[in-house]
């Protein structure tokens, strides 16, 4: 197939709403139920993987699309939707060719076993981060690429003045005190780890390797206000299985589960090593710290992957959990802090990255062979409390944010805003929730007037 425009695939990863979409548009003055909340101005953001040209219909996989952000511009009780594809050279050359150029993640072991290197592009289709009053969208394989706001246009890849010597997380951590922004990138090649400090100037003025034994997929990182912290998780790359058309990573146990915690200035040197459960995470909810003690709070997995379909679908899902590290001591405690619900994409109050926080908002996993949002939690830290706010039966969700009110009172003085996707009338809607009444209707359903794809990560950013 050349274009991809089917909505019903073999692939279900281009099935129902995960097929993506090609036009870009700019819709004003959108159709609202209910009211969208006057103390409310900014963009509600989500990017995730639209493929322009898919290579191989059945091995396409999940990372391979084209990045595409979605915007809602809120502003004065109005609204204005936009979405445009990441403009990457890779998809300029594939859309001036007409034909798709670049191999997709399940291809790979072909040219490996070739002895060739397959050609990668840099989709920018993971996440976004604000940091000093610039957006960014993020894959973990490239270079961070400039985005416009509002318009969304895409304004090139960015290496931070040239000082950006490694590939650069999704996941990122911004200091809202200090104004820096922690970020990493992983090779499959040593260096396996490579950290950076952006300042305050726009350039990574520390950048220090670190040493891992293997190469792992390493997703995300923490941030406390002195520590910089990082799962070592055994989801390894393997060239051998990969060439055996095995996939890229697989769960190597053996290879032990670490959590490493370093002084935000240190190098490999400093970095102190915690041996924990047999675990994994792709997302940290937050950390902090009290006394002697970091304290680090993620969705966490009893093992990784990232297929779906390889065994008993739970393992590999998320529940969010809490570890505490003792600098002094060298003690490890850990405790789940759900039992009940399955979850993922963990958001905070976003100026709170590093600092102890309340409150956390997750999606709800909907457990069943291809695992789907189709609610929202919220946890609350000091009291233990979980509400559930509910899409709807035939409805599917996505990340959603956190929003402060204007002139916000307290932590979850605001409003939490993802797209929903109903099944029923295959159309897209933006939602509004009160987070003080998260059990509640939507203050505002915003109608999209094209379908919004599902997608990966999803962002905040006031005006
Ligand atoms: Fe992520």
């Amino acid at each position: 197939m050349s274009e991809a425009t089917v909505i019903d695939s073999i692939n279900p990863h281009l099935r129902g709403n995960n097929a993506p979409i090609h036009e870009e548009i700019t819709a004003q003055n959108l159709q609202v139920i209910g009211k969208i909340p006057d103390d409310l101005e900014g963009n509600f953001l989500r990017i995730g993987p639209n493929p322009y040209f898919v290579p191989d219909e059945q091995r396409y996989h999940l990372f391979d699309g084209d990045g595409m952000i979605h915007g809602v511009h809120i502003s004065k009780g109005g609204a204005t939707y936009r979405n445009r594809f990441i403009d990457s050279a890779g998809l300029r050359e594939e859309r001036q060719q007409g034909k798709w150029i670049y191999p997709g993640l399940n291809m790979f072991g072909d040219y490996l076993a070739k002895g060739e290197m397959p050609s990668s592009k840099n989709t920018g289709n993971t996440a976004m981060v604000f940091h000093n009053n610039q957006l960014f969208a993020l894959m973990e394989g490239g270079k961070p690429y400039r985005v416009s706001l509002p318009d969304l246009q895409t304004q090139g890849e960015h290496d931070f003045h040239g000082t950006l010597t490694h590939n650069f997380t999704a996941h990122p951590k911004v200091d809202s005190q200090s104004g820096e922004m922690m970020t990493f990138g992983y090779g499959i090649m040593p260096p396996y780890l490579t950290y950076s400090v952006v300042g305050v100037d726009g350039r990574a003025g520390h950048t220090t390797e670190i040493t891992l034994p293997r190469p792992v997929m390493m997703h995300d990182c923490a941030i406390t206000a002195r520590y910089t912290i990082f799962p070592d998780l055994p989801l390894v790359f393997d060239l051998e299985k990969m060439m055996a058309g095995e996939g890229l990573v697989g769960w190597d146990p053996a290879n032990g589960c670490r959590i490493g915690i370093l002084p935000r200035q240190g190098s490999d040197q400093n970095i102190r090593w915690f041996e924990i459960e047999e675990s994994f995470l792709f997302h940290v909810a937050n950390a902090w710290e009290e006394g002697d003690e970091v304290i680090v709070q993620a969705c966490r997995s009893d093992r990784g992957g990232i297929e779906s379909g390889d065994g008993d679908v739970r393992a590999q899902l998320g529940q969010l959990h809490e570890w505490r590290f003792n600098m002094t001591t060298g003690e490890v405690s850990s405790k789940p802090l759900d039992r009940g619900f399955y979850c993922d994409f963990p958001r905070i109050k976003e100026d709170l990255v590093g600092y102890k926080n309340r409150y956390i908002y997750a999606s709800r996993f909907r457990v069943d062979e291809m695992p789907m949002f189709d609610g929202e939690l919220k946890y609350d830290n000091q009291t233990g409390e979980i509400s559930v706010h509910h899409f709807g039966d035939h409805c599917e969700s996505g990340e959603a944010v956190f929003a402060p009110r204007q002139n916000a009172s307290s932590e979850d003085d605001g409003y939490v805003i993802c797209f929903v996707y109903d099944k029923q009338t295959q159309t897209s809607e933006c939602q509004i929730i009160d987070a003080q009444r998260f059990a509640d209707a939507p203050v505002a359903r915003i109608k999209i007037p094209q379908r919004v794809p599902h997608g990966f990560h999803a962002a905040w950013v006031a005006d």
